[in-house]
């Protein structure tokens, strides 16, 4: 491995372990403050209504806090959580067996619900309409179809890519929540929120730097910090100082504006193969060695919200702002 990814879309042991940090209630949560109105709402008309919450669709880029708002949701409803993924449910049964097991009124959270296979999809469709499930049991002619009965639940799905959910699946959520890249303030709460938990002393010009190079992701807000406070109690003295975190970052090849190698790589592909676009995704993501799938979902997001990136009917172009930040940042070349 060339070099640890901290902008990454995946999630790493470190993130996991670190449950604590995760806001429990729709209180704590810091951000996205459109959604968590909307779902103040639902959760209590649900709860005053004595009814399951309805089917809850949350996408947007990875690191948002998808998984954290539908534990909140459960929380909030006072229900259990069970977790699973897209690629974890090949068969038919995978499903059956987990929908099987739940208690009235929980929450199924699915990540990457757009990998589900098709076929099983269909599954889904009558237990999120109508709480039953149809398993087909035997073979050929004598194949039938048996109807079980499930308890009402709450599914919530996440997903990077809305686009990608067949339109009958989409329609079949109730509530549809695009998360937003959050903005610098907000972040600089979660960064110090996050030395609150881990109670490390963090100065405000450090808590706004580590803020304005996180790519508007708590996720990665939370990774940086880990790194900054290795830094400041090794190289200093433990307590984290805009200084400290300059070197860190630094250290980590995290630009400025938070961008890393692949986000260059990806730039200055464009800018040196391409001319400068326009280009395919597929282009250039063979000719800079990266999946594209990682660039699409991953580090294109970003680039296009901060405007370093346009894309055309004729593919991908770097902008005047992108050229602009790489010249004033050519070190690395
Ligand atoms: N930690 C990670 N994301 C958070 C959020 N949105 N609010 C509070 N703490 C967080």
């Amino acid at each position: 491995m060339e070099e640890e990814r901290l902008m990454d879309g995946a999630v790493l042991a470190e993130d996991d372990a670190q449950l604590s940090l995760r806001p429990e209630r729709l209180k704590a949560y810091i951000g996205q403050a459109a959604i968590k109105e909307n779902l103040e709402v639902f959760i209590q008309a649900a709860k005053n209504r004595n009814e399951t919450l309805d089917h809850v669709l949350l996408f947007g880029p990875p690191g948002l806090g998808k998984t954290t708002l539908a534990t909140i949701i459960a929380n909030e409803m006072n229900v259990n959580i069970k977790y699973t993924s897209g690629p974890m449910i090949e068969r038919g049964g995978d499903l059956a067996a987990i929908l099987s097991v739940l208690e009235p009124g929980d929450v199924l959270f699915i990540d990457e619900i757009h990998r589900i296979p098709r076929q099983i999809e269909e599954v889904l469709y009558p237990a999120m309409e109508d709480y039953v499930l149809d398993i087909v049991v035997g073979k050929d002619e004598s194949a039938r179809s048996i109807r079980v009965d499930l308890v009402p639940f709450t599914l919530v799905g996440a997903t990077t890519r809305a686009g990608d959910l067949s339109a009958p699946l989409r329609d079949r959520f109730g509530v549809l929540n695009r998360l937003e890249y959050y903005d610098e303030a907000d972040l600089n709460l979660i960064v110090q929120r996050t030395a609150d938990v881990y109670g490390v002393a963090i100065e405000a010009d450090a808590a706004v730097e580590l803020a304005r190079r996180s790519r508007g992701t708590p996720r990665i807000a939370n990774r940086l910090f880990r790194r900054v406070r290795d830094y400041a109690q090794v190289k200093g003295n433990g307590r984290i100082t805009r200084e400290m975190t300059d070197l860190a970052l630094g250290k980590l090849d995290i630009d400025k504006r938070g961008l890393d190698y692949i986000d260059h790589k990806f730039l200055k592909g464009i800018i040196e193969r391409f001319n400068g676009g326009p280009c395919g995704i597929e282009a250039i993501a063979a000719s800079i060695g990266e999946e594209s799938q990682t660039l699409e979902d991953v580090y294109e997001p970003y680039l296009l919200q901060i405007g370093f990136i346009k894309r055309t009917p004729r593919g991908r172009i770097v902008t005047s702002e992108a050229y602009a930040h790489l010249g004033m940042e050519m070190l690395h070349q």
